[in-house]
């Protein structure tokens, strides 16, 4: 696993990108597990990019509440509605949100004052249902770009492709 995790640092960023997704892809080949698949994509997205944090907050209550869920980083907010900060845009509006400075966003929920830009992308499932957010923040300015917005929904397409129900009920 040690190998599938060595550090993208230093390569252009569309081509990391291609490798941060295959290697997801291979770790969790035949897994069909939404739990397990948030982890291993938290962790191997934060560790691939050295951000500062990523992980999921997941739709608890469609349309009102995020929780969170799988992540690596320091201590996340627990809960986010629907419409607050930078996640809760992205819940409701289901749109990618890139934040090139936290400070300009009105609403921006500073959970690591280190944060300076962020990039929230929904995560939907196979029956088209918004199940989550993936949240990452960096402590460099202006950090994210439209690379990484296709390069993570590349990565995210998996969750479109997982067969097990993902919301109770
Ligand atoms: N900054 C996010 C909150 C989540 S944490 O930063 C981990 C937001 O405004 O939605």
């Amino acid at each position: 696993l040690a190998e599938q995790m060595r550090s993208l640092a230093g390569l252009e960023r569309e081509a990391a990108y291609r490798i941060l997704a295959e290697q997801i892809d291979r770790v969790l080949e035949g897994i069909d597990d939404v739990h397990a698949e948030m982890a291993t994509v938290a962790a191997m997205v934060h560790h691939g990019l050295g951000t500062l944090w990523t992980g999921f907050y997941r739709v608890v209550e469609p349309g009102r509440l995020l929780r969170v869920g799988p992540y690596q980083g320091t201590l996340g907010c627990l809960e986010i509605a629907f419409s607050h900060g930078v996640c809760g845009t992205a819940a409701a509006t289901r749109q990618a949100v890139l934040v090139p400075d936290v400070n300009a966003f009105p609403g921006h929920i500073a959970c690591d004052a280190r944060s300076r830009a962020e990039i929230v992308l929904p995560v939907v499932d196979s029956r088209g249902e918004l199940i989550a957010v993936l949240d990452i923040d960096s402590e460099t300015p202006a950090a994210f770009d439209e690379r990484d917005r296709i390069g993570l929904e590349r990565i995210l397409a998996r969750f479109a492709r997982t067969r097990r129900p993902s919301l109770p009920g």
